[in-house]
């Protein structure tokens, strides 16, 4: 039997945060051996946010490069960049025709975005989920990994998919969704009531690429609370939480193992232990491979380029079933 379809992107604006490499890029690479994957750089869900040209060149190129360097092998799953590949394009075009205003009004990233961005609301960042739906629905993608903010545009890649398929027979596959059980919403260390957010700037989350002192001082300046008791307890004690999580996650290890070693400990020790293991498991190793492989750009633009054209023959067959059904000739 031939493996299952995985799909899933991030975008190239800026240097991707451990929310991120934990809600979405580490699982990628966890899933590589047993499906078929296809990890996308969005490029152009990225422009619906104003983007500065050499940013976004180098953006891009720099994201294949951390993909590798997270752990997705090249050979083993389709890594490419969005805009390389029309069909995304197009299936977006067909699949508006489907998807209504009233349910994209209703999500919850176009609100905010719009929100910070009022001078620049334009109909791209309104139909940004239509983008996001063909990009999935064009593989026949069964499983999306994801973390939890992106989960609404999921349900709404199903119900348009669903929607088309009670029209017009069974054209698409229904995809389901991937969230991990740790690290799905990983929290502000400034403010661990919100997400981690590229949108937030620099000084807010934990880029890949952040220098071990940095995050260092990122961690030590974590709000915690004014109790001394280190206990995993969200509602209550959202930032000691959250640090309890991520060392879980930057070991390895349960959440109740995470605990116990820090159970009669003071805020401080969990903070620097916490960014030490950080440092040591998740940003110095994809440090070290990022820098190799950023040396070499020719090397990373040819995997771009031969991962599109696989891209192109496997979406080009859903393509063309799409467009049958429809009535194009
Ligand atoms: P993007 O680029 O904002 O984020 C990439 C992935 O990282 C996850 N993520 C987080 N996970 C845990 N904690 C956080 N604080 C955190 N912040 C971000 C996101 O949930 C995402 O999985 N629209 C998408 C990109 C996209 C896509 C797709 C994803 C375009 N087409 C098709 C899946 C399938 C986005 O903006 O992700």
């Amino acid at each position: 039997m031939s493996k299952k379809v995985i799909f899933s992107g991030m975008q190239p604006s800026g240097v991707p945060h451990i929310g991120n490499y934990f809600g979405a890029i580490k699982n990628w690479a966890d899933l590589q051996d047993d499906y078929n994957c296809l990890y996308c750089i969005v490029d152009l869900h990225a422009i619906t946010v104003r983007q500065s040209p050499d940013e976004l060149r180098k953006n891009t190129l720099n994201a294949l490069a951390l993909y590798i360097a997270c752990g997705l092998d090249p050979d083993k799953n389709t890594i490419y960049v969005q805009s390389h590949y029309n069909g995304h394009s197009e299936l977006s075009w067909l699949l508006s025709c489907f998807a209504y205003m009233g349910e994209l009004g209703r999500m919850t990233q176009y609100k905010d975005k719009s929100a910070n961005n009022p001078d620049n609301i334009n109909l791209g960042l309104f139909a940004y989920p239509v983008l996001q739906a063909a990009d999935i629905l064009l593989f026949g993608s069964h499983l999306v990994p994801i973390g939890d903010d992106q989960k609404q545009h999921l349900e709404l890649t199903r119900d348009i998919a669903i929607r088309f398929n009670n029209i017009y027979g069974d054209i698409f596959t229904i995809p389901e969704v991937f969230t991990p059980k740790t690290g799905a919403r990983i929290k502000r260390l400034s403010d661990p009531e919100k997400k981690m957010s590229k949108s937030d700037g620099e000084a807010h989350y934990v880029g890949i690429l952040d220098p071990a002192d940095v995050v260092m001082k990122k961690f030590k300046r974590a709000v915690t609370d004014s109790d001394t008791e280190i206990r995993h307890d969200p509602e209550n004690k959202a930032g000691v939480s959250s640090l309890l999580e991520i060392y879980a996650l930057a070991c390895g290890i349960t959440l109740e193992a995470s605990l116990a070693e820090f159970e009669g400990k003071q805020y401080g020790h969990l903070k620097t232990t916490v960014a030490q293991a950080v440092i040591d498991n998740v940003t110095s190793p994809i440090q070290a491979k990022y820098n190799e492989l950023i040396k070499n750009p020719e090397h990373l633009q040819q995997i771009a380029k031969t991962n599109a054209e696989k891209a192109k023959n496997i979406g080009d067959k859903v393509l063309v079933k799409v467009k049958n059904a429809i009535g194009l000739i």
